[in-house]
């Protein structure tokens, strides 16, 4: 996870890495390949449907035979099984965000940047999202890395490290929890 001020560069990290901008100097080396996720889902889903908006998602290089059984599976590793046929407009915000996180896993990202994905959800579908990345990160197969920008402190305790990012630099990694103190105590001076 990765916090910071308002205006402090987090988003524009993310857009660098994920190269929708360009940096005036230096270089950006990322041997992943990244995807960004929106603070609003409906910023991210174009299409009508599940299935059209995972469609989209699939990478061009090379047509698949089994396109259905792609995307299925991952409905399921979202939890959004039997979603295939549904529109996305009677999609509630936490199942949004989860299908984007789909979408980044049809097109075979294995860098998931996270851009205060839980910002706009109530707190049971803040922690759908939560868990549902928590558990990608942790598969033995395929694992995936995971950058999680948030203003609410309490996913730090969720993370397997934090950083902060202040003053056009970024802290060295930490534990969440204890990125989560030192920033309680910034607060109270
Ligand atoms: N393309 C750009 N060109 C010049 N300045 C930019 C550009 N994009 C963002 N900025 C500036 O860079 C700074 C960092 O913005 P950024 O959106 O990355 O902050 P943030 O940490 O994501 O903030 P927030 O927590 O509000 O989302 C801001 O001062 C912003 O105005
Ligand atoms: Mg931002």
């Amino acid at each position: 996870m990765l916090v910071g001020k308002n205006g402090s560069g987090k988003s524009t990290l993310f857009r660098l890495i994920s190269g929708l901008i360009r940096p005036d100097r230096g270089r950006i080396f990322c041997a992943l390949k990244p995807s960004l996720m929106f603070q609003n889902p409906d910023h991210q889903l174009l299409m009508p449907t599940c299935k059209s908006e995972l469609m989209l998602c699939l990478p061009k290089t090379k047509p698949l035979n089994n396109v259905i059984e792609v995307i299925q599976c991952a409905l399921a590793k979202v939890d959004l099984e039997e979603m295939l046929d549904r529109p996305i407009h009677t999609l509630s915000g936490g199942q949004k965000q989860r299908l984007a996180l789909a979408g980044a896993l049809v097109s075979n990202s294995n860098l998931f940047l996270l851009d205060e994905p839980t910002a706009l959800l109530d707190p049971e579908s803040q922690k759908s999202v939560l868990e549902v990345v928590k558990n990608l990160t942790s598969s033995p197969l395929n694992p995936i890395t995971a950058i999680w920008v948030t203003h609410r402190l309490e996913e730090l305790f969720s993370c397997d490290g934090a950083a902060i990012i202040a003053n056009k630099n970024i802290s060295n990694w930490n534990s969440g929890s204890k990125v989560f103190q030192e920033l309680k105590s910034l607060a109270v001076r």
